[in-house]
């Protein structure tokens, strides 16, 4: 199965990509999965849909990494309890790269709901666009003490959560490969 990892925070310190990060080792452990791309927007940088041209290359680029993926693992934080616009428009690029791609979300956010609100506004955007999203949710609550100085998750919750998320989701996208 080959995986691709969204980092959907445009901030250069996200915490988003930390947690992204996080999931690229998880997945680059399990022996079910022969490639993870990472596809980090901040990389990308695309400009406002239709208000400048984006990089040819760039755009080859992301369209591949969604392309080759059985699933799609998004990670994104909350912004103003909504996915963030810089996110929303790196997606807004291409169309039907997501028609019945199996997905999954990990939402992020720095207070203690784990931006719940980010989760709502994908679920409609990633039912709009036709993909298959995994039962299973991950809220990532205070993101910012998540990890140790080594890398390791502290939280209790993130640590009870984050494997059965990974197990469903790899789950759906095996069924859907098959
Ligand atoms: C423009 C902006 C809006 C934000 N809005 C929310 C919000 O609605 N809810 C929330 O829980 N956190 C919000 N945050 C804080 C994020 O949860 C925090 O930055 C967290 O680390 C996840 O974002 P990051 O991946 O960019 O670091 C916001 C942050 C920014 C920069």
């Amino acid at each position: 199965m080959r995986i691709t990892i969204i980092q959907g925070s445009p901030r250069e310190q996200a915490n988003s990509a930390k947690v992204a990060r996080f999931f690229k080792e998880q997945l680059d452990l399990n022996d079910a999965i022969t490639a993870t791309e990472f596809l980090d927007i901040r990389s990308f940088n695309f400009p406002n849909w239709g208000m400048e041209k984006a990089s040819e290359e760039g755009l080859a680029l992301f369209q591949s990494g969604l392309t080759d993926a059985d699933g799609l693992l998004f990670i994104v934080p909350e912004y103003n309890g909504r996915v963030p616009g810089a996110f929303k428009n790196a997606l807004d690029y291409f169309r039907s790269e997501y028609v019945k791609k199996p997905m999954a979300i990990a939402t992020v956010s720095a207070g203690p709901f784990g931006g719940v609100n980010a989760l709502y506004d994908f679920r409609d955007w990633a039912h709009y666009v036709g993909g298959i999203l995994s039962p299973t949710k991950l809220l990532v609550s205070k993101a910012g003490s998540l990890f140790d100085d080594q890398g390791i998750p502290v939280d209790e919750h993130f640590n009870l959560n984050y494997p059965v998320f990974l197990k469903d989701f790899l789950w759906l996208t095996e069924k859907i490969a098959k």
